[in-house]
């Protein structure tokens, strides 16, 4: 069992909650690589899934993590619910509440929208993403990545490079890694770092060529054109030159270091194609890690415990 009946940010989990999420995403992971890939344990409860802003991953492995632990899943998107008709998010909570649902996974443009959502269902909530707030079932499966590419989380120096100031992984990130304690360092130029990037909670550096000798990880953040205003950077080539992952950068790095990504990557911006393709790259075992860490996230918070982690 976790400590909160919500994952809607970080400090909705204790260091000990993050461990046991990990721990049982270990058992899951092993699942998925069965044949067969589904276990018994959810059956009989109902996992909403109401994506109403544009995702791949974070929707996809929630599907998929609600079919193999044999829940009922229902999928809505920004076009198929009402909120195209002008619903409120309230009503909603109120109407999905009243259909007796377990666990709504929401992603939303506003910063807010799970915690509203919380106030006004019996469900649990879990948190997909919400505007430029948090995303914290991508800080988990990202630690997952790290420890089982790295053998630990302890000590490791993480560079989060980019978009810091309009990214909820970060948002998530960031105290993420001070839970488990490693330490994170943000690297961007000073118009993608907030007005006060002291309050982050992490080393800044606004020169990544600096900083990569020291990096365990190198984890580059989309540059969110569709959240900034105005350009933040004098040209993409430019930030690419200052900021982007590539060849001669990652050599310039430790050679156990790894690089990661959340997705969708922009190649030739924050990642060339060769260093996004290349072995050091966790990019798509992160993706693999985040069905695993979803259904340990569904299942700790619908009250499981160890004994069915496995068949
Ligand atoms: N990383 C992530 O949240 O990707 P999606 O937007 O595809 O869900």
């Amino acid at each position: 069992m976790l400590s909160n009946r919500h994952i809607i940010e970080m400090s909705d989990l204790t260091p000990d909650d993050i461990m046991l999420i990990l721990d049982t995403a270990e058992s899951f992971k092993e699942v998925n690589e069965r044949r067969i890939k589904k276990l018994p344990t959810l059956r009989g409860r109902t996992v909403v899934n109401l994506f109403l802003e544009p995702s791949t991953r974070t929707r996809t492995s929630f599907e998929l993590a609600a079919k193999r632990l044999s829940a009922d899943g229902i999928n809505f998107s920004a076009s198929t619910s009402a909120t195209v008709k002008g619903e409120s998010l309230v009503d909603t909570a109120e109407t999905l509440s009243a259909m007796a649902c377990d666990l709504v996974i929401i992603r939303h443009k506003y910063a807010g929208a799970p915690r509203m959502l919380a106030d006004h269902m019996d469900a649990h909530i879990i948190n997909g993403g919400d505007g430029m707030h948090q995303h914290p079932t991508q800080a988990l499966l990202d630690l997952f990545t790290m420890r089982e590419k790295l053998g630990r989380l302890e000590g490791l120096t993480v560079g989060i490079v980019g978009d810091i100031s309009h990214s909820r992984v970060a948002g998530s990130l960031i105290p993420a890694l001070r839970m488990v304690g490693a330490r994170p360092i943000v690297v961007a130029p000073p118009t993608l770092l907030p007005a006060r990037p002291d309050v982050l909670g992490a080393e800044v550096a606004t020169s990544l060529d600096d900083v990569l000798p020291e990096l365990d990880v190198a984890y580059m953040l989309r540059i969110q054109m569709e959240r900034a205003e105005g350009m933040p950077f004098p040209s993409v080539r430019e930030y690419a030159n200052l900021f982007g992952m590539n060849s001669a950068r990652l050599a310039k790095m430790p050679p156990h270091a790894i690089v990661m990504h959340p997705g969708p990557m922009n190649r030739g911006v924050e990642i060339s194609s060769h260093v996004a393709d290349s072995p050091r790259s966790v990019v798509l075992d992160q993706v693999n890690a985040g069905v695993a860490v979803r259904m340990a996230a569904m299942y700790l918070l619908l009250g499981g415990d160890a004994s069915g982690t496995a068949a």
